[in-house]
């Protein structure tokens, strides 16, 4: 059953709704049936049939059916210790800055919206803007687990949510066969042979806080696994077959991430919280360079970022972002460069390697000259 991104929550009895009935063996024999023939040897190319036919293809293994997303039920509201902990923004703000996040308001605004309403946000911006470390920060700040499920094309719930352990089953099918015993299937497809993959062990999260989930650069993954995480989210809870529903006692904090390869679905987004992370200024740039380049000079810093922005502004095939500012910085820093108009050109040829990934970006910004980068009036 594939989830379709536009498809209502499942309000009738899904598939998996019989989850107390034993797992199916549709692809033939139980494993214990052909011990001789191991289950993982034939098995997992990601995506391809298991052994008995369980392990969730995309949306293979749906949510329960619940509140539908803007239902008219009134929001739950985070947790009252996460609301304690968090009464505001500027608190959040102070955390994220004790956890070496420099944030503006703006996405400290989203963020807390995240924690407390608590409402899933998407965050985009160009490569390098602190997207994905917006998230760890996030954990770090709230002192909880980071759950990070990076995205890929062909990516598929079974690497997502869960997989069984064929090889701890097939060792369990041997070891009952030498005590001559045979197992059965219920005694296979328990908790103890589940491999917990990001989606499952975030909504697994024994607390106290929930965990923060990092759905990390999900404009690569493909339509259907866009829906099924969509759904999964919605519901904050997954049917496996055969355990029945996990139900999230901490519902993750959900972060997604995309770099705009391609546009999410509406709705996808419609459930999010939509933020867009801008470049930032020089001077917030060099305060986050500071943190990153502990022993580097101010002069520099600043001489740094506003050489990026001014980067920025050519028609770069790769505008450098946050990290090539901070790479940048650190080589110099690590060469003695106190500023940047005291760079030798030689050296500053060398090290634009840490900013431009081109050979034209590199020409062009050369072809500026020395001067152009470093502001200087003459130039
Ligand atoms: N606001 C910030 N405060 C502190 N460090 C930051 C900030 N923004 C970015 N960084 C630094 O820049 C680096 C790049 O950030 P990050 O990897 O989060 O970017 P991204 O937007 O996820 O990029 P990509 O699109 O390439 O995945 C991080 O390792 C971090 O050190
Ligand atoms: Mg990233």
């Amino acid at each position: 059953m594939t989830a379709g991104a536009g498809s209502e929550p499942h309000s009738g009895a899904p598939p998996q709704a019989d989850a107390g009935a034993p797992p199916q063996a549709d692809s033939g024999a139980p494993p214990q049936a052909d011990a001789s023939a191991p289950p993982h040897a034939s098995a997992p190319p990601h995506g391809s049939a298991p052994p008995h036919g369980s392990a969730p293809p995309h949306g293979g293994a749906p949510p329960q059916a619940g509140a539908p997303p803007h239902s008219g039920a009134a929001r739950p509201g985070a947790a009252p210790e996460v609301a304690a902990a968090l009464p505001d923004v500027e608190t959040l703000a102070a955390a994220l800055d004790a956890a070496d996040y420099v944030v503006d308001p703006g996405l400290a605004t989203a963020l807390f919206l995240a924690v407390r309403l608590p409402q899933p946000v998407l965050l985009e911006g160009e490569p390098g803007v602190g997207k994905t470390e917006a998230a760890k920060a996030l954990a770090r700040a709230l002192d909880t687990p980071l759950v990070r499920l990076q995205c890929y094309e062909g990516i598929d719930a079974a690497e997502a949510l869960y997989e069984w352990n064929y090889p701890r089953q097939l060792l369990a099918i041997r070891m009952a066969e030498a005590r001559d015993e045979r197992l059965a299937e219920t005694d296979l497809f328990t908790r103890d042979y589940l491999l917990r993959r990001p989606l499952l062990a975030a909504l697994e999260h024994p607390g106290p806080r929930p965990a923060v989930l990092l759905i990390d650069e999900l404009d690569r993954a493909d339509d259907d696994f866009e829906a099924f995480t969509f759904e999964l989210l919605a519901e904050s809870a997954v049917t496996i077959p055969e355990l029945g529903t996990v139900r999230a006692t901490h519902p993750p904090i959900v972060v997604l991430t995309s770099n705009r390869t391609r546009d999410l679905h509406d709705a996808l987004k419609r459930r999010c919280l939509y933020h867009w992370i801008d470049y930032p200024s020089p001077d917030r740039a060099a305060e986050i360079v500071r943190r990153r380049v502990p022993d580097s000079a101010l002069p520099l810093t600043l001489d740094a970022t506003a050489a990026v922005a001014r980067m920025r502004g050519l028609d770069l095939e790769k505008p450098p972002g946050i990290a090539e500012t901070v790479d940048w910085v650190a080589a110099l820093t690590l060469l003695g460069v106190p500023r940047l108009d005291a760079l030798p050109t030689d050296v500053a040829a060398t090290t634009l390697g840490s900013v431009l990934k081109s050979r034209d970006d590199l020409e062009l910004v050369r072809g500026r000259g020395l001067g152009w980068l470093t502001g200087a009036p003459h130039a």
